[in-house]
């Protein structure tokens, strides 16, 4: 069985840019980061404190576990040393076994097969030990072996995380576009908005960036919500020991909180999935949706923040409607939100210079492969 107390490296991924957002979470939950990536973090861990990063990381894609370094210079080396690790100790011969790898080989041209090769090596061990073998396919809500293969240099880590921790399981109905629960986390992150404050929300779509708000409101870990992640396939998984984190985590959690959390679109259909959504979150009793056009989005007195995330089309410079709305968006700002800090996500840097107002700051993000900034304007 695999010692959950071990210490490892262990690596956690996130997406571009996502980073110096992901390093601040992690050291806030106490661990020291030992390097930071353009996509991901690394610090020294055991399985048992990547339970607390799987449940607490709001930011984060997976969390990777180091199994072994070594040298592989084809598919044949790559078995020869993989064979040698206890398989045994960490998969179930009777479980489920998925693998995932990043590969820059010169002698791979197909990831397909050296994902093979792991599954080969990993099974070949289990079967030699026990006379049974673990079964395999792509399915991540069991236990999720990771390669990392450049050059010759090679890492091979149970995945913790399974499916990506983005993916915390309150999205069941998304609107146009809906972005990304890592990225949401991280607009909240990057803007001056505190907890107490208002949070602003209009053109909501599926709501993400209202929920994510108000569960940060609350302190309650997104993580809380899911009920899967890789690590509880691992053997030596102790229940007891992560239903008492759950419950220490839940318990930590805020009940309600100051400051108004308001979210609008002119879609009635974007309503009703933000409305679903939050009540899968369980926070739709803190979110205020209004169905209207975001002109009409009341703005409460007091300190807080507005974030569009609005439409931003496909082709640069061809739509009127998309200039006249941003334009709208930035006279909003002027005539509505004096007081406020006003945000503006979007992946239309044309677009974007009719809001008409100076930015303060511009974050550089993406939106899964689109390069996009966050705009920030102080608004006298
Ligand atoms: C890019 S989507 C927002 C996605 C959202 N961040 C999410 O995670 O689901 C843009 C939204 O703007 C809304 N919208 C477009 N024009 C609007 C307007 N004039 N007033 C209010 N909402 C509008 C659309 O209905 C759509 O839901």
């Amino acid at each position: 069985m695999a010692d959950f107390h071990k210490p490892s490296t262990i690596s956690i991924t996130c997406p571009k840019m996502i980073s110096p957002f992901l390093k601040k979470e992690v050291e806030d939950l106490g661990f020291t980061v030992q390097h930071q990536r353009y996509a991901g973090v690394e610090l020294k861990g055991s399985l048992h404190d990547c339970m607390k990063l799987n449940l607490c990381l709001s930011t984060a894609h997976r969390v990777h576990y180091l199994l072994k370094t070594f040298t592989a210079n084809n598919a044949d080396e790559l078995h020869k040393e993989l064979v040698t690790i206890p398989w045994e100790d960490y998969i179930d011969k009777h479980g489920y076994v998925s693998i995932t790898s990043f590969i820059k080989n010169k002698t791979i041209n197909n990831t397909q097969f050296a994902n093979l090769k792991v599954k080969d090596a990993i099974v070949d061990r289990i079967r030699e030990k026990t006379g049974s073998r673990p079964d395999s396919g792509s399915d991540l809500n069991k236990t999720v072996v990771f390669l990392f293969w450049k050059g010759t240099e090679a890492s091979i880590y149970l995945d913790t995380s399974g499916e990506s921790i983005s993916r915390r399981g309150y999205r069941v109905r998304n609107h146009t576009a809906p972005m990304q629960e890592t990225l949401a986390s991280t607009i909240i992150q990057a803007s001056k908005w505190k907890v107490g404050q208002h949070f602003i929300n209009p053109m909501c779509g599926s709501g993400t960036l209202a929920i994510e708000a108000a569960l940060m409101a609350l302190g309650r870990p997104a993580g809380l919500l899911r009920p899967n992640y890789g690590i509880k396939h691992i053997l030596g998984f102790d229940v007891g020991e992560w239903n008492s984190l759950r419950s220490d985590l839940k318990h930590s959690a805020n009940k309600d909180f100051k400051g108004k959390i308001i979210a609008t679109d002119i879609d009635n259909r974007a309503i009703k999935a933000a409305q679903k959504n939050a009540q899968t979150a369980g926070v739709d009793h803190l979110i205020e949706f209004h169905r209207c056009d975001f002109q009409d989005t009341p703005i409460p007195e007091g300190d807080g923040v507005v974030v569009f995330n609005p439409p931003y089309g496909e082709r640069i410079g061809h739509d009127q409607e998309l200039y006249d709305l941003y334009k709208t968006i930035g006279d909003f700002f002027k005539q509505e939100c004096s007081g406020k800090w006003g945000y503006v996500f979007t992946g239309n840097f044309d677009l974007a210079k009719k809001v008409g107002l100076r930015t303060s700051q511009r974050i550089e993000l993406y939106n899964s492969t689109i390069e996009c900034r966050l705009l920030e304007y102080e608004l006298y």
